[in-house]
């Protein structure tokens, strides 16, 4: 923390910035939001993370900054040039008239621009309480609203309002963008530091929207199993799976992609079996408020053993190098005790 008086830093960042003007000249920053009038360029990712240092960071490694330059997708056509796919896997803008093919810097895909530029200004969720800001902000309330990510998920949002009809449930950024108190900016020196320690604390939210951040979510996917036929004949389980979640398990047609249940049996240290199942996938999904039930048949050895784990986990057929994620898990112990 930097304890210098409110009065001496606003007195230390005007003389900075009347510096940093004169050396620069106003428009230093116009890069910001220039798209060249033939739109062959414009700003890129790593001019934003110069002073969004954290959400730059997030952003990078996410199947949104991917989701042209994955192999997945350049698979899927031979031409991925066709605005039609374009539109919504490296897109200009979101906003009315921008959702159209960028045709610069493809290679990041959905980028910060793809997201927030829109008119010459950058729209966000808050009011800017920045003392100095680089480039003009329209705060807009449609950045807290699954409408947002409607624009490509149109699926998975038509799912989520079905649910939402009529009674308040989270949104897509709530579960997929956990918040956290930060600034909007993070300082990286001298300058800089006074200039964030002016911005007023927002409740931001994380920008790593990757499937991976979704493993193990809290009353998401729920498992129970059940003992049936607890004599020596035929021992069962009935195992239940239940989607909690407000759209598809798992949701979206783009892709294969499957949700399989892994039944780990251990006797001791020694693995007796592991098994997996196929509970759902995108042909044939569970859908939201769903459960489905499985009758497992054990085997003689696979009853007698300690310990049970089930898990659930989701697949991307498509890119089996992606390893899977565990959505769901549980440890059953005892599972002799069950059925002798
Ligand atoms: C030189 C530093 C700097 C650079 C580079 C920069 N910004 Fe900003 N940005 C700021 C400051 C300062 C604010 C205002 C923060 C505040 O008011 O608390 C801001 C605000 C924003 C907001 C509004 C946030 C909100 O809370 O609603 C968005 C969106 C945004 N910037 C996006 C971008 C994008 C996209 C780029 C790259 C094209 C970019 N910025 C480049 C400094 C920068
Ligand atoms: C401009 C279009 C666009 C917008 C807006 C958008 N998405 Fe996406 N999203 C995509 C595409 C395309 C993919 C698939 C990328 C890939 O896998 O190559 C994707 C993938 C995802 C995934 C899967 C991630 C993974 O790890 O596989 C999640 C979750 C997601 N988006 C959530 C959201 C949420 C929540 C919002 C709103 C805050 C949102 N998206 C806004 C286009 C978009
Ligand atoms: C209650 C929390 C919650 C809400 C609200 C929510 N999601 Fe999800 N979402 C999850 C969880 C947990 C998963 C992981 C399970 C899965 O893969 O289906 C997930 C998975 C996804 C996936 C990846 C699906 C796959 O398997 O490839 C996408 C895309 C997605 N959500 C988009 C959205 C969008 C868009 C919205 C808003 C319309 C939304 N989600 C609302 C919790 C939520
Ligand atoms: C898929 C769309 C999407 C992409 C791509 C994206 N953002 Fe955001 N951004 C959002 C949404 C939605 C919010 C508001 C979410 C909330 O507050 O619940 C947001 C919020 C912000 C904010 C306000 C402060 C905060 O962290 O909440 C800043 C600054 C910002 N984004 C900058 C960036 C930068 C820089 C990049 C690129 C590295 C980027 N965004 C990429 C959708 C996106
Ligand atoms: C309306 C927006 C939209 C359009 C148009 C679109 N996509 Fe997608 N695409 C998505 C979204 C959103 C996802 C994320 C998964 C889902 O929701 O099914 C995705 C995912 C994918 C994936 C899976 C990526 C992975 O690794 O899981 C491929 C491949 C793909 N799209 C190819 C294409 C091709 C090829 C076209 C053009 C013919 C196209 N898409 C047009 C929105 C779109």
């Amino acid at each position: 923390m930097y304890s210098i008086p409110r009065a001496l830093a606003h007195t230390i960042a005007a003389v900075l910035l009347s510096w940093m003007f004169f050396m620069a000249g106003c428009t230093s920053f116009s890069h910001l939001t220039r798209i060249t009038p033939d739109g062959h360029d414009g700003p890129q990712a790593i001019h934003c993370g110069a002073c969004h240092i954290q959400q730059y960071q997030e952003w990078q490694g996410t199947a949104h900054a991917r989701a042209f330059s994955s192999k997945s997708f350049q698979e899927a056509t031979d031409t991925p040039e066709e605005d039609g796919c374009l539109r919504c896997h490296s897109p200009l803008g979101i906003h009315k008239g921008e959702a159209k093919a960028r045709s610069f810097h493809r290679d990041e895909g959905i980028n910060c621009i793809s997201c927030h530029l829109s008119q010459g200004k950058m729209h966000g969720p808050h009011k800017s309480s920045a003392l100095f800001s680089p480039h003009p902000i329209e705060q807009d309330p449609f950045y807290l609203t699954p409408a947002l990510c409607a624009t490509c998920h149109e699926e998975t949002y038509s799912q989520w309002k079905k649910v939402s009809a009529g009674q308040k449930i989270r949104s897509c950024q709530q579960c997929h963008q956990c918040s956290k108190q930060c600034c909007v900016t993070q300082g990286t020196n001298l300058f800089s530091n006074v200039l964030v320690s002016f911005e007023k604390k927002v409740q931001a939210c994380n920008h790593t929207i990757t499937l991976d951040m979704m493993a193990n979510f809290p009353n998401g996917v729920n498992i129970t199993a059940l003992a049936l036929n607890k004599g020596k004949e035929a021992p069962t389980l009935s195992i239940n799976i239940h989607n909690n979640l407000p759209h598809d398990l798992p949701t979206g047609t783009f892709g294969k992609k499957e949700i399989q249940l892994s039944l780990l049996f251990m006797k001791g240290d020694l693995q007796v079996t592991e098994k997996k199942l196929l509970v759902s996938d995108e042909r044939k999904a569970l859908t939201a408020g769903e459960s489905k039930k499985i009758i497992f048949p054990l085997t003689p050895e696979e009853s007698r053993a300690d310990t049970l784990r089930l898990q659930l986990e989701r697949y991307s057929t498509n890119d089996p190098e992606r390893p899977p994620i565990v959505l769901s898990s549980k440890i059953i112990a005892a599972i002799h005790e069950a059925f002798h």
